[in-house]
């Protein structure tokens, strides 16, 4: 077989948030696939990034006080320990704010604008007065326009699934400040994608697109494809576009150039040629997995800008269902929004779930289902009863009674025979991304190690003077068949792998396969795999459902919080018993002698209370007189010096000229209740 020139890429995460499950099976996929192809000696690379840009994570950013640079650094280092602990292995991991990607991000939309594919045109949108910022759809709520449900999203109604522009919203609102939008007028900047339908149609028949994505596209032609925008305006945090002073790449522009710019930062930094991969003319192969929600932008706009920009395609784009948990869609409430950490802290071991993934993954596009009970009995029957205990029942023994040494002879020629004729075909199930058949092929094998041992009961052989040949024999043949097994899983399993390796005392090379290990020295063994823990699986479940209980928050050094902690928990009935009642300030004079104090008549709407507060240092009694307050109606009076006081009103401040009494809203009424 010749050697390929492969570059794979999984879809780029959003430097915003935690990595999860959801994430994870795509990350899981991709690097089965590439230590796959490695391991049959091809030159393969895989490469990924932080998607860096865009709206949501300026605004992210601008929440937590920090520079989006400083988020997305942050991040970073989280989401790439992740990856590393799930043993997902990238020959390089960058971001699309990069250097590498600014530039390419220019040169592609140079290209494009010179071969004329970059329209401009004016467009009416919506913007955000006070905060001065348009607003993407996802930022305006307001009242459907078809079925007049409230606080419905700015692209599509929840109650009725109608779908709209924000501009259609009835009573719209800006999610970041509460202020009614208006609409102003903006030069964008178009991307002419219906240029491409012709090139488009021919990709699609070209290679072996999944019938599922073929038949997404062919929909899509049929509604007829659209100039997409690709601009946005300042502030965004992005790139800026050349010669268009505050005009931004829109965030999908530079995304999928950050699979170049990583590729590329990994040719700088390992003498590669950029070129022989990206060229049109290339040789490589180029691969893109991601997941199904964005196929259009994968297999539409990609593959039609790397055209204008004179660049290869893609050879392929794979596209992976969602993952679901206990049948449902991943839920915060229920538990099941599990991250990549808290699966870490409770269960551990990842090749758990490389393997659960491995073992249901096909190459279509259909959801999968991570149910926790089959998770743990999959995982403890396949690894640790069939696989791992073949190598257990023989390995003892060859270092007990064989010296560590491994017998000289196959005993079952025809045995192993079939087990490295099954290369072929798991290598094909491999090749087709249908993981769960080279799964099943893998665990049909591991069966058959273990009839085969049970048959021979080397337990019983080792015991007869006579028959110490034979149990050598079969205790090695188990080894040799336990050793293919761990090569076939070799993608899947890649940490276990490197225990076998040293258990075995050689590297599992695919074609080391035909190979068997014969008069060879072993290690002592060691355990290779604890059973799930279904308790730390559902650990895992209420400690993902308590991450949602608002968790204390970090308290920032200039918050009053950080001055007057909150107070210890009480119980509903202590709160019940204080009587909240808004009241008008009907009168508010100053006391003689006093130098705090204000004495206010509080009328609560059938009953007046004379009440000194100590507010003086900050109000005028004028500034107070006539308005609503919050008192404490059942506080038991108490005398003062300047006379009794019945009540008490509500203000907040440290002290000082910075006291405010609180005010109810004009609605409410004098002697309502305050709850
Ligand atoms: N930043 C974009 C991709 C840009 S690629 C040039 C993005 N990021 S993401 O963080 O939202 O998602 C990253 C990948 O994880 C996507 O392929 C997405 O489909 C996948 N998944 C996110 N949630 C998932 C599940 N629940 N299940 C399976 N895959 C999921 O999209
Ligand atoms: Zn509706």
């Amino acid at each position: 077989m010749s050697k390929r020139k492969i570059l794979i890429t999984s879809a780029l995460p959003y430097a915003n948030g935690p990595t999860h499950l959801g994430h994870l099976l795509e990350y899981i996929q991709t690097d089965i696939w590439s230590r796959y192809q490695k391991l049959r000696g091809h030159e393969a690379y895989y490469v990924c990034a932080d998607d860096a840009h865009g709206t949501p994570i300026m605004l992210n950013a601008q929440k937590q006080g920090i520079t989006p640079e400083q988020m997305v650094a942050n991040v970073s280092v989280e989401r790439q320990r992740d990856f590393a602990d799930f043993l997902i292995e990238f020959d390089n991991y960058h971001s699309t704010h990069s250097e590498e990607n600014k530039v390419l991000s220019e040169l592609v939309y140079n290209r494009l604008n010179d071969g004329g594919y970059i329209k401009k045109r004016t467009i009416s949108q919506l913007f955000d007065e006070e905060k001065g910022i348009f607003l993407p759809d996802r930022f305006v709520t307001g009242t459907c326009p078809t079925c007049d449900a409230e606080d419905q999203n700015g692209d599509s109604c929840d109650a009725c699934g109608a779908t709209y522009s924000p501009t259609e919203l009835k009573k719209p609102r800006s999610v970041m400040s509460g202020a009614t939008p208006v609409l102003r007028d903006s030069e964008h900047y178009f991307f002419d994608l219906p240029a491409f339908e012709g090139m488009l149609k021919e990709w699609l028949h070209s290679g072996s697109i999944q019938e599922e994505m073929a038949n997404k596209l062919e929909e899509w032609f049929a509604d007829g494809l659209q100039q997409w925008d690709i601009s946005r305006d300042a502030p965004y945090f992005g790139f800026e576009i050349p010669g268009a002073p505050g005009k931004y790449f829109y965030v999908w522009l530079d995304a999928p150039i950050g699979y170049m710019a990583s590729f590329k930062n990994l040719c700088d930094k390992k003498g590669l040629n950029f070129d022989e991969f990206w060229a049109p003319d290339s040789d490589a192969e180029l691969y893109h997995f991601i997941g199904k929600d964005i196929i259009y932008f994968h297999s539409l706009f990609w593959p039609a800008m790397l055209e204008g920009a004179q660049f290869r395609k893609p050879n392929n784009v794979f596209a992976h269902g969602f993952v679901t948990v206990n049948g449902a869609k991943m839920s915060k409430s229920k538990g099941t929004f599990i991250k990549a950490r808290t699966y870490l802290d409770h269960v551990g071991n990842p090749e758990y779930l490389r393997y659960y993934f491995a073992a249901k993954l096909n190459s279509g596009i259909t959801d999968l289902d991570l149910n926790l009970e089959d998770f743990s009995q999959r995982v403890n029957s396949d690894l640790v009863g069939k696989v791992v205990n073949i190598a257990s029942r023989c390995a003892g023994f060859i270092t007990k009674k064989f010296d560590g040494k491994l017998s000289s002879t196959v005993s079952e020629p025809e045995l192993l025979a079939q087990f490295q004729q099954a290369q072929q075909s798991i290598a094909d199930n491999f090749e087709k991304r249908e993981y769960s058949r080279a799964i099943r092929e893998i665990m049909a094998l591991a069966d058959k190690a273990n009839q085969y041992i049970d048959a021979q009961a080397p337990w019983v052989l080792i015991k007869q003077e006579d028959a110490q040949q034979q149990a050598h024999d079969v205790c090695s043949m188990g080894l040799n068949l336990f050793k293919i097994l761990m090569t076939y899983l070799k993608p899947v399993l890649p940490g276990m792998t490197q225990q076998v390796e040293s258990f075995l005392n050689t590297t599992l090379t695919w074609e080391s396969i035909d190979t068997p290990l014969l008069s060879h020295d072993i290690t002592k063994f060691k355990a290779l795999m604890q059973r799930v823990d279904m308790d730390k699986v559902n650990n895992m479940v209420t400690e993902s459902q308590e991450s949602l209980a608002p968790a204390k928050p970090v308290i920032e050094e200039n918050s009053p919080l950080a001055k007057e902690p909150i107070a210890d928990e009480i119980e509903f009935d202590d709160f019940a018993k204080v009587d909240l009642r808004v009241a008008k300030i009907a009168k508010a004079e100053h006391v003689e002698g006093a130098d705090k104090l204000l004495k206010l008549t509080l009328d609560l709407g059938g009953e007046t209370r004379q009440v000194f507060a100590g507010i003086k240092s900050a109000y005028q009694p004028e500034d107070i007189e006539g308005k609503l307050t919050v008192m404490v109606a059942n506080l038991k009076p108490r005398k003062m010096r300047f006379g009794m006081s019945e009540g008490m009103v509500l203000a907040a401040g440290p002290g000082g000229k910075e006291i405010y009494i609180l005010n109810p809203d004009d609605g409410s009424k004098p002697g309502m209740r305050v709850m």
